[in-house]
């Protein structure tokens, strides 16, 4: 294992690959590290470190805040907020974008986390993760706004994410690939272990919350009631089903064995005025990236995720994303 290299020696490697790369991003990249390895440790005495349950706030999102949410959060904006390598920072957890201290030199990039995907998991000792997205704060500006954050998909320099399962592993692209470190227990370090990942075009496999079926669009309900069928349907091979209700985990699985997700529009989501479940800025965008890089595609089943212009923080789309010709599928059943 110490044969491999370590993330830091990687991230170093590409950096220097880049004529003009000032090192920033590598320092970017190694805040996040170290944050998820706290975040790790955090999860995993669970109801010893008494972790389980929720807190009586809400989010942002009106979701109820777990403990591990709280904790996760300010872990990761404790990294960022003191080695002046952002401008600014914004999570799920957040209502507002978060400034850096006047006393500390401002960085050029913004981060935007979901620091703690999954949540409802931590109770029932279920996987979890922490997406983020790194993106640049615009030339010359040393006190972002919101509006700064808003842009698209493509604009990113780097998503990932963690996941916390068996192991922790974290898995990253700065746009030229996909790789995967396991966070070695020995040495608290994470390790190379899966480089250039590639997600298969084709796939036996789909994620979905099935109990929203009958709240779906017509053409996801076509696409999934065509996998259901299996053999004995239009497709004419059998597909597997698998929800882990942690949008990390899912990715992760797709990147390691291939497979689909989806999170489409439903009427109940429409009904209480949201544009779908999975927020954009740091669920959507950083995942589309990774897929994207590792072959796969994603979609909100009408446009490609990278594309669209973000216009709030904590906007919502639909989302569909990993192996291409299945990703392809569910497209062409929109346009028909
Ligand atoms: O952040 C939202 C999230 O927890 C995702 O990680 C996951 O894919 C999804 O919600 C689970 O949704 P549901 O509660 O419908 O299973």
């Amino acid at each position: 294992m110490i044969d491999s290299k370590t993330l830091t020696q990687f991230n170093i490697e590409e950096q220097q690959k880049i004529s003009g790369a000032t090192g920033e991003l590598t320092l970017v990249i190694s805040d996040i590290a170290t944050a998820c390895k706290a975040i790790s440790n955090g999860l995993k005495n669970g109801a010893l470190a008494d972790m389980l349950g929720s807190l009586d706030n809400e989010n942002v999102q009106g979701e109820t805040q777990k403990k591990m949410d709280v904790l996760s959060n300010d872990i990761m904006l404790h990294v960022h907020r003191h080695f002046g390598h952002v401008a600014a920072m914004a999570s799920e957890e957040m209502e507002e974008i978060v400034y850096i201290p006047d006393n500390v030199k401002y960085g050029k990039y913004l981060v935007v986390f979901d620091p703690l995907d999954g949540s409802s998991n931590m109770d029932v000792n279920a996987p979890l993760g922490t997406i983020f997205s790194v993106l640049r704060a615009p030339a010359g500006i040393t006190s972002p706004t919101t509006q700064d954050f808003l842009q698209p998909g493509t604009q990113q320099v780097c998503a990932g994410y963690a996941v916390y399962g068996p192991s922790t592993m974290m898995v990253l692209t700065t746009g030229n690939g996909v790789n995967g470190f396991t966070l070695s227990q020995d040495i608290g370090e994470f390790i190379l272990t899966h480089p250039q990942i590639r997600i298969p075009e084709d796939a036996e496999e789909f994620a979905v919350n099935m109990s929203n079926q009958r709240f779906w669009e017509a053409p996801v309900k076509r696409y999934i009631d065509e996998c259901v069928q299996g053999k004995d349907g239009p497709r004419g091979k059998d597909f597997n089903m698998r929800w882990v209700a942690c949008m990390a985990a899912e990715v992760h699985r797709i990147l390691m064995r291939g497979g689909i997700f989806m999170y489409p529009m439903d009427e109940k989501l429409k009904a209480k005025g949201l544009g779908g479940k999975l927020r954009l800025m740091y669920e959507a965008n950083p995942m589309s990236m990774l897929v994207e890089q590792a072959g796969g595609a994603s979609t909100t089943g009408r446009e490609r995720i990278l594309d669209l212009q973000p216009d709030d923080i904590h906007q919502r789309v639909p989302v569909v994303l990993g192996a291409k010709n299945e990703v392809e599928r569910v497209t062409r059943y929109h346009q028909e």
